[in-house]
């Protein structure tokens, strides 16, 4: 099968994996979420305290259906809470997490249709791929989404701290060296504040 990509690159809470799941479902297309992956290494350096050396060398990343795996274990709940996003965009910052976990992406996308979401997969890990999203919301419908999935899930927070976390995550995500987040060049920006799931989809 001939390779195709549809990357869908934006901020924290834009809503990159609901469409993203969506348009997988609908089309055929594999997902692949890549903010989980660097949650798992963040989780996994939140759990250990180890040095990045000795964290890339022993983690091991399975993604199976919509299910994470960080060393065989199911973390699929744990990467979502607000301790691990407190600490991801500067796991997120290493060069040799990027190298490592982009290298990934590439292997698990090889020779399949996929749509991918994440900060650089326009920009970096598929510079040529036929479909390229870019997707923003204003930070204050951000921190709405995050709290409204934050309390179904029954974890504590209050708008306050979630909009807090999610600014200071876009300026370390998008001022950082190593593949900031930025819009592609030849990337279609959909701003989805005040449009259904079913508009931008
Ligand atoms: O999309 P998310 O909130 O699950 O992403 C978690 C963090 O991972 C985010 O703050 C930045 C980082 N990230 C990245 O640097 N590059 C990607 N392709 C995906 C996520």
């Amino acid at each position: 099968m001939e390779e195709f990509i549809v990357t869908v690159d934006g901020p924290a809470g834009s809503g990159k994996s609901t469409i993203a799941k969506i348009v997988a479902s609908k089309y055929g297309l594999t997902y692949l979420d890549t903010g989980a992956m660097y949650r798992m290494i963040a989780l996994y350096a939140l759990e250990n305290n180890v040095n990045l050396e000795a964290m890339l060398e022993n983690t091991k990343l399975d993604i199976v259906g919509n299910k994470f795996f960080l060393n065989g274990k199911d973390v699929s709940e744990e990467i979502r809470t607000p301790e691990v996003s407190g600490i991801v965009s500067p796991v997120a910052a290493i060069k040799a997490v990027r190298v490592k976990l982009v290298e990934l992406q590439r292997e698990i996308s090889k020779g399949k249709k996929t749509i991918l979401d994440g900060r650089d997969i326009g920009t970096v890990v598929f510079p040529n791929a036929q479909v390229k999203i870019f997707l923003v919301a204003s930070p204050e419908e951000r921190a709405r989404r995050r709290l409204n999935e934050y309390k179904e899930k029954g974890i504590e927070a209050d708008f306050e701290s979630v909009i807090t976390s999610i600014k200071e995550r876009d300026h370390i995500d998008s001022t950082r060296k190593e593949s900031p987040l930025m819009k592609a060049d030849d990337a279609v920006e959909i701003d989805s504040s005040v449009m259904t799931i079913e508009e931008v989809v």
